[in-house]
């Protein structure tokens, strides 16, 4: 767990600070996703955690495909998705998705009536069309109009500053 530096640093960012940058980002806490769709070459899935909630209604979420990764052009493309909220004893299906585009083998899924993979067991799930693509750098921002939204009791994954952790709720400290 990172701790606060004694002194206050600030930079401009540039290509030479970007390791400074991402660490400063990296100090958001945000949760682990996998996100999936159909493809000509087969379901597919990519671990996130650029996702964000945009709209109630009409109810919208956005995440963020680097355009560097082979499966951008996938993602981008696609018609539909759906974002899994992964839970804590999902690990092995996140890092899979962190490998490899094509990592279901030994996880539980089927497919909606538009073909995409949809993961069991997550703490949550939203099936989505793809409502807007926005060129943003060297990302793509993916805005998804949620279709239908899947609850299971379960805890979710946090992670920051590249560590895999756990929320500790206020009642348990
Ligand atoms: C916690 C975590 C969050 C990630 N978030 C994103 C993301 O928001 N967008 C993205 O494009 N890749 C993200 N990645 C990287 C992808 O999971 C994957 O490793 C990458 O697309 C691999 O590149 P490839 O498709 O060229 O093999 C994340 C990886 C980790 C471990």
């Amino acid at each position: 767990m990172p701790r606060p530096s004694a002194e206050t640093a600030s930079f401009i960012p540039s290509p030479e600070t970007q390791s400074q940058m991402r660490a400063a980002l990296g100090l958001f806490a945000t949760g682990v996703t996998v996100v999936t769709a159909d493809s000509v070459a087969g379901p597919m899935g990519i671990t996130v955690n650029s996702f964000t909630s945009v709209s109630m209604d009409p109810p919208l979420i956005l995440w963020c495909p680097a355009k560097n990764s082979k499966r951008h052009d996938v993602f981008a493309g696609a018609s539909h998705f759906a974002l899994h909220i992964m839970g804590e004893a999902q690990d092995d299906i996140a890092r899979g998705f962190v490998q490899s585009a094509e990592a279901f083998d030994g996880v539980e899924w089927e497919a909606n009536d538009k073909g995409v993979p949809l993961i069991s067991g997550c703490p949550a799930r939203f099936e989505c069309h793809i409502r807007d693509r926005i060129d943003a750098g060297d990302h793509s921002v993916i805005i998804g109009h949620v279709d239908r939204v899947s609850v299971s009791p379960s805890v979710p994954r946090v992670f920051m500053s590249g560590a895999w952790g756990a929320f500790l709720h206020p009642e348990d400290v």
